[in-house]
């Protein structure tokens, strides 16, 4: 089985690289911390005692939503007490007509008790359509969101390294000026570093996007929050809170999947669980690539969280960059990724298409995009003279926006917070890179393995 298996890989790896052989082939201050939004403990007791009373009242924070395979959303919620997790939601204002049951979990960390945390899974759901819905059982507010297309064109929002600071709140309103239907966020999230209501305040301040779009995440350096003796175990508030949709791309960890939407292949990678060539997300990988199917989806993109390319100064030599990049870059190379997302270094950076340090039109475009707003500020040294396989480099804070117009050509373009939304500081196209063999050769190329 593995053998069979590892002689697929490697045939499948030397058919893509036949196919590629065909192939023509300033400074800035240091932002000031926002202001939490979270509700003091004292607020959630005097929330708690308003809820037995029977008021009716029911206190919800964090609404976001994720996709789950092709034609369903998880609605990811908190409440301050006991309520059942139950979503209705329909076509038109009053989310009527459909109903869905889910799960709900809670965790401890420190003296903290987090509220109940609950997930609903709902669809299936047509493509680009506006959904209506309501959660809990007493019904709130109502919100809607809208699925993302199912064929291009398809836009994605992309930040990493978010924080919850007044850059953050500049980010997310441009982001929320653009037209996006996915967004994908390289790790780092709520900077809440251990102090757990940061997570509910963080969840607040990204609601009113979130509940509207999608978001998939993966996680950062920031999410792992151990404490040596007093909380060993990693990503407790993260697992809890930003359930992805791994069981569905045949992972077995939270921290790593794939999602297929519109012709585009979206892997997750997690930078800070086990990634050597023996581990468990090695293998999934190499399986999870070994079956995208570039007719249907013609786009592979990748997501890490410590760039493997990086001409920065911050962040140089650490093992999630250096040692991830040795394990696993042959395997994205091979299966002809078109684009490399990253965060953690707090500045924006676009590579040549690389592999192995070389310049190589078959590899993919690195992009670092750590410069979502967060409270440690921008990383504003470079290594001078700049390497030739660094193309823009620039510490501001801003998010980036790929458009993917057809199965051949995407819009990648970065926008800068102190500009408009609509004025894009780096804009490229970029090509995809298909395989050049045809579907059904392929699939009969496999049949005789
Ligand atoms: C894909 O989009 C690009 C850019 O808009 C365009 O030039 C090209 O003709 C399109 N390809 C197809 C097959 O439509
Ligand atoms: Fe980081």
């Amino acid at each position: 089985m593995v053998l069979q298996r590892t002689v697929f890989f490697v045939t499948y790896a030397m058919a893509l690289a036949f196919a590629c052989f065909l192939c023509a082939v300033d400074s800035y201050d240091r932002p000031p911390p926002r202001k939490n939004l979270f509700v003091s403990p004292w607020t959630m007791i005097k929330i708690l005692l308003l809820q037995n009373r029977g008021s009716g009242f029911m206190f919800y924070v964090c609404v976001h939503i994720s996709m789950v395979g092709q034609d369903k959303m998880r609605i990811s919620w908190i409440t301050g007490s006991h309520s059942p997790a139950t979503v209705d939601y329909g076509t038109s204002p009053g989310a009527k007509g459909f109903s869905a049951t889910g799960t709900t979990n809670s965790y401890r960390y420190l003296t903290y008790k987090s509220g109940e945390i609950h997930d609903v899974v709902i669809g299936p759901l047509n493509p680009n359509t506006v959904y209506y819905y309501r959660i809990g059982s007493n019904p709130g507010p109502e919100f809607s969101f809208k699925t993302p297309p199912s064929s291009f064109p398809i836009n994605f929002a992309v930040v990493g390294d978010l924080g919850q600071t007044e850059w953050t709140s500049t980010t997310l309103q441009h982001i929320s000026q653009s037209n996006y239907d996915v967004l994908i966020l390289p790790g780092d999230l709520s900077y809440a570093d251990l102090n757990q209501p940061l997570w509910d305040s963080f969840g607040r301040l990204v609601e009113p996007l979130a509940s509207q779009r999608p978001w998939m995440v993966t996680q950062g350096n920031h999410e792992v929050e151990t404490i040596p003796l007093l909380h060993s175990k990693p990503f407790t508030s993260y697992n809890s809170r930003w359930r992805m949709p791994y069981e569905e791309s045949g992972s077995g960890s939270n921290l790593y999947y794939s999602f297929e939407v519109a012709g585009v292949h979206v892997v997750m990678l997690g930078s800070y669980t086990d990634f050597a060539a023996n581990s468990a997300q090695f293998k999934w990988l190499q399986a999870d690539l070994g079956k995208v199917d570039r007719g249907k989806t013609p786009w592979i993109v990748v997501v890490i969280h410590a760039p493997w390319y990086n001409s920065n100064t911050a962040h140089q030599g650490e093992s999630e960059s250096i040692d991830m990049k040795k394990a696993m870059e042959a395997l994205l190379y091979g299966a002809r990724v078109d684009v490399v997302f990253a965060g953690h270094v707090h500045a924006y950076e676009r590579f040549t298409r690389v592999y192995n340090d070389k310049p190589d039109k078959c590899g993919p475009v690195h992009i670092t995009i750590g410069d979502g707003g967060n409270r440690e500020g921008l990383a504003t040294k470079y290594i001078d003279p700049k390497p030739e396989i660094s193309v823009f480099r620039e510490a501001s804070f801003g998010h980036g926006q790929l458009q993917v117009v057809n199965a051949t050509h995407a819009l990648w373009s970065w926008n800068r917070n102190q500009d408009d939304e609509a004025v894009a500081s780096d804009s490229i196209w970029l090509n995809s890179l298909p395989l050049i063999l045809p579907v059904n050769f392929r699939r009969n190329l496999f049949q005789l393995i």
